[in-house]
C-alpha cells in the first residue's frame, strides 16, 4: 500500500519537469550524442559554476568520485585516510579499493567528523583527511582545514549528502582539494540513474581524473596515459542534471522551509532531539531531516502505521558488517546515532500537509509516553 506520505516521490518530481526532461533527452537521442559530447562539457561548465570551482569532472557515480580524488591525491598502499563510519559505506569502500586504510573517528552532535578525534587519530602514516558532509550539513572546516595544513594532508570533500551547502558563504566541494558528489536518483539534484561529479580546482586533478573515467584516454589525441577505468558520466544523464541544476537553488529554499516547518511543529516534543544546528558559519540543505528518539524503531512503527514514510541512515555501525572486514573502532557515538536516527519525509515534493501529517503522528506517539532520555 503506498503511504499518505512518501519519503520521495519520484513520479511526481519527473511529472513536473516532463517537457524540460523529454526535450533534453530527444535531443540527445535524435543526434545520437550518447558518450562524452556537448552536453557533457556543457553540464560540467555549469555545475563548476555553481560550486564556485574552476573545474567539473562528471563520473558515474560519487563512488567514483571519491576512488578518483584519492588516486589523483596520490593515495595507496600504506597509507592512511581519516574519515567517519557514520556515512554511506562508499566512501570507506573507496579508500579500501584504492589500497589505503580508513581511520574511523566518531561524529559529533551534527553527525559530522568529530575534529577532536581526528587530532588523535594522526599518524606519520596518515595521508589524508575524507570530512563527510552529511545530511546537508558541511563539516567544521573552521577546525578541520588548519589540523590538515598542520599536518600537511589533503582534504577531500565527500559533499554526496552537501549539494548547495555553505561554509562561511563557500559552497561544499570547494573547500578541500577535491570535492565529490553524487546524483543517486534521491540526492538533492538527482539524475535517472547512478551519476556523480569530481570538483577541482587544481587543473592536474581535474586532468587526472577526466583521463581515470575515460579508461586512460585523452580523448583529443587518442593516446592512453594511464590505467584508467570506464567511469563517464553518461551524456543523456548530464543533459537531463544540467535541466535540474537550474531548479536546484528553488530546490534547496524548498527544503529549508520544510526543515523549518518541521521544527515549527516538533519543537519541544519530549523525547525527541531535531536537527536544527547553529548556522552562523554552516547553511543547511537538509539532504535528509534526520530526528533523533531512544525510541527509535517503535516510533517507525507507529509513523508506518499512520502511512508516514521514514528510513533510517543506517541502522547498524558499518564495523558491525562482517563483509567489510573493518575493525570495531569502538566509536560510542556512531553506535548510538546508529540505535537512535530516524530521516522523515524530505524532498522537492514534500508538502507543508506532509510536514504537518507528520508532525500530528510523531505527536501523538509522543504524547502517552513518558519523556524518552534522548
Ligand atoms: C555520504 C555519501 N558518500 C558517498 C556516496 C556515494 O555516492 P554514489 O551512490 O553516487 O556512488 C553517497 C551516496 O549515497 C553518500 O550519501
Amino acid at each position: 500500500m503506498p503511504y499518505e506520505v512518501p519519503f520521495v516521490d519520484p513520479r511526481a518530481h519527473y511529472a513536473r519537469l516532463k517537457e524540460e526532461i523529454d526535450a533534453a533527452i530527444t535531443e540527445c537521442l535524435t543526434r545520437g550524442d550518447l558518450v562524452y559530447r556537448q552536453q557533457l562539457r556543457t553540464f560540467e561548465e555549469h555545475f563548476a559554476a555553481f560550486i564556485g570551482t574552476r573545474y567539473a569532472v562528471g563520473v558515474n557515480s560519487g563512488y567514483h568520485a571519491l576512488l578518483f580524488a584519492l588516486f589523483a591525491s596520490g593515495i595507496g598502499p600504506g597509507d592512511e585516510v581519516i574519515t567517519v563510519a557514520h556515512t554511506f559505506v562508499a566512501t570507506v569502500s573507496a579508500i579500501i579499493h584504492c589500497g589505503a586504510t580508513p581511520v574511523l573517528v566518531d561524529v559529533q552532535q551534527d553527525y559530522t567528523m568529530d575534529p577532536e578525534q581526528v587530532e588523535r587519530a594522526i599518524t606519520p602514516r596518515t595521508r589524508a583527511l575524507l570530512p563527510v558532509h552529511l545530511n546537508g550539513r558541511i563539516c567544521d572546516m573552521d577546525r578541520l582545514l588548519p589540523i590538515a595544513a598542520r599536518h600537511g594532508l589533503s582534504v577531500i570533500e565527500d559533499a554526496a549528502q552537501a549539494i548547495g551547502a555553505r561554509h562561511r558563504g563557500r559552497e561544499a566541494g570547494s573547500l578541500g582539494q577535491a570535492g565529490c558528489f553524487s546524483f543517486y536518483p534521491f540526492k538533492i539534484l538527482g539524475g535517472f540513474g547512478d551519476g556523480g561529479a569530481l570538483t577541482t580546482d587544481d587543473p592536474e586533478v581535474a586532468r587526472l581524473v577526466s583521463l581515470l573515467r575515460y579508461n586512460g584516454e585523452d580523448r583529443e589525441t587518442g593516446e592512453y596515459h594511464v590505467h584508467g577505468q570506464t567511469a563517464l558520466l553518461d551524456n543523456v544523464q548530464a543533459a537531463v542534471l544540467d535541466v535540474k541544476l537550474r531548479y536546484l537553488p528553488e530546490w534547496i529554499e524548498h527544503r529549508r522551509a520544510i526543515a523549518d516547518r518541521y521544527h515549527r511543529g516538533l519543537e519541544g516534543v519530549p523525547g525527541v532531539s531535531l536537527p536544527h544546528f547553529p548556522e552562523e558559519i554552516q547553511q543547511d540543505v537538509f539532504q535528509n531531516y534526520v530526528i533523533r528518539c531512544a525510541a527509535r524503531d517503535a516510533l517507525r512503527e507507529h509513523l508506518a502505521r499512520r502511512g508516514v514514510e521514514t528510513l533510517v541512515h543506517w541502522p547498524k555501525p558499518m564495523w558491525a558488517h562482517h563483509g567489510l572486514g573493518l575493525a570495531d573502532p569502538g566509536l560510542v557515538e556512531t553506535a548510538r546515532v546508529c540505535r537512535e536516527v530516524i530521516s522523515l519525509p524530505m524532498s522537492a515534493e514534500t508538502t507543508p500537509v506532509h510536514v504537518d501529517r507528520t508532525v500530528e503522528a510523531i505527536r501523538a506517539f509522543a504524547t502517552p509516553m513518558s519523556p524518552v532520555e534522548s
